[in-house]
């Protein structure tokens, strides 16, 4: 489908961001991508082509229209690129890296799982874990002081999966199961990167057995998750059996193919369940541990959140039916995302020919949606740089544009887990903030943006959490 825009434009040749400098800027990209890329946009425009580390030829956009053209408008046209799929290996074929018919039959299996009403009955299990996280932090801090200075990406890690490991296998997990749960996935995942971003050191991560010790990790990581699925089919099968759990493993189990009215195969629900796990901590960690940073830079914004929920609550906790009337925390959650968001650069690769406004797109074109461009983009935002919640309160005027603001992506890949992650960082962030004041630490080195797969910050930093008075 060519775009509706077209009309009769002559074709258009974009802005070619020499070879060369795209060698030279490979080095720059390497240590600084956001920055190098942001430069590029300041140079070309809000679309250019170039070469990726000098060698892979791509279309680095910031542009709202063509960002919806791709994941929206011909989304047909447009499948995710040989790196996310090739995270398949590792992490197997769920519907982050499916594709096609098949990707979309798991989609339409899947997606009623995350509807509002089964997000709402997973808050109260969000409640405890957030509570479980936050008490020993108060003891602390009351046995010192008033006050405890905390990690804040290794807090937000630890809490995201946890939510995400018991909101789909519930109580299942010991605590030492999860934690290497934890670190198998986080060292899959970096090793992946590395064989994506140094790929010239693949000969010799063979010779020294890295691959085969990555598939000994999958191997470990499938056979954990592998033996709690079959103990719950196990134990839903037997006779006089207790109801089991309303979790996401369970409404995997009991989902059922439109067309056979079967189920999913054992191993499709593994790898359903794997690929939440991964894709449902580390964005929504990244998320909370921008929104700490941001609010122990901006007081006030804190100050706003905890009145609200004082003047909504008094003293008890938020139920989900409170949390359309906390919408202060909310705002504080999609600014952050504004600025940092957590999928920095979503990437499609065009199966055919296609054209965009006059702009002629070859079949392989590689695609690299800037969303951390496009957030902070004067052309759609008032001062982008700062951070101002009020920007996303109902009443406030939005961007024009449509896809000014993408953090969950869109058209039919729109993240499924969107509904749960607000809900959860927006449940966080209040029972934080009902707890504690977040400060910042003077003395710390400046903070740095760290894009992998997703956005975090280089190494970690601290924030001091004061107990408020009850
Ligand atoms: C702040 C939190 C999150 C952000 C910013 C985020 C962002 C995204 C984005 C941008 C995509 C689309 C990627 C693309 O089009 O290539 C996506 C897809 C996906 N997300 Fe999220 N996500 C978040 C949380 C979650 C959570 C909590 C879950 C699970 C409970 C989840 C599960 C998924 C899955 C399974 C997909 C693939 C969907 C498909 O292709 O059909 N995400 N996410």
């Amino acid at each position: 489908m060519a775009d509706d825009n077209l009309g009769a434009r002559p074709p258009r040749a974009l802005p070619q961001v020499p070879r060369w400098q795209s060698l030279r800027n490979s080095l720059k990209l390497a240590a600084d991508p956001l920055g190098a890329l942001g430069a590029i946009h300041a140079r070309y425009g809000d679309t250019a082509r170039l070469y990726i580390g000098g060698v892979q030829p791509s279309v680095l956009t910031r542009d709202p229209g063509l960002v919806q053209h791709v994941l929206q408008k011909n989304h047909r046209n447009y499948a995710k690129s040989a790196f996310t799929l090739g995270f398949a290996r590792y992490i197997g074929h769920g519907l982050l890296t499916n594709e096609g018919p098949d990707w979309l039959r798991q989609r339409r299996l899947i997606q009623p799982g995350f509807h509002r009403q089964r997000v709402a009955g997973l808050t109260g299990l969000m409640q405890e874990i957030v509570a479980e996280t936050l008490a020993p932090l108060a003891q602390q801090a009351a046995a010192s002081g008033g006050a405890v200075a905390v990690p804040a990406h290794a807090l937000m890690t630890r809490l995201t999966f946890r939510i995400i490991a018991r909101s789909v296998f519930s109580t299942s997990f010991a605590e030492a199961e999860l934690d290497r749960l934890a670190q198998l996935i986080t060292e899959i995942q970096a090793f992946y990167i590395g064989t994506i971003r140094q790929p010239y050191f693949n000969f010799w991560r063979r010779l020294r057995g890295r691959f085969r010790r990555a598939d000994a990790r999958t191997a470990e990581l499938r056979a954990l998750l592998g033996r709690y699925i079959a103990q719950r089919q196990a134990a839903s099968a037997a006779p006089r059996a207790p109801a089991p759990p309303d979790d996401l493993l369970q409404m995997l189990l009991d989902a059922r193919y439109e067309d056979t009215g079967e189920p999913m195969a054992p191993a499709r629900v593994l790898d359903e369940a794997l690929i939440l796990l991964v894709a449902g901590h580390e964005t929504s960690a990244n998320a909370l541990t921008w929104l700490l940073y941001l609010l122990a830079h901006h007081p006030a914004e804190a100050r706003l959140i905890q009145a609200e929920t004082a003047a909504a609550l008094g003293a008890r906790g938020p139920a989900f039916a409170d949390l359309p009337r906390l919408g202060r925390a909310l705002c504080a959650v999609q600014e952050t995302m504004r600025l940092y968001p957590p999928a920095w650069m979503v990437d499609r690769v065009a199966l055919a020919d296609d054209d965009y406004q006059g702009l002629r797109i070859p079949k392989g074109t590689l695609f690299s949606l800037f969303l951390y461009g496009l957030h902070r983009d004067a052309q759609h935002w008032d001062a982008p740089a700062e951070f101002r919640p009020a920007r996303f309160a109902p009443d406030a005027p939005r961007p024009l544009v449509p896809f000014a603001y993408a953090p969950f992506g869109g058209g039919p890949r729109l993240c499924v887990g969107l509904q749960f992650a607000l809900t959860e960082m927006q449940l966080v962030a209040v029972e934080l903030l009902r707890t504690f004041d977040v400060e910042w630490p003077e003395g710390q080195p400046p903070v740095v943006e760290q894009p992998l797969i997703t956005l975090r910050p280089r190494g970690d930093f601290q924030v001091r959490l004061r107990l408020r008075p009850a």
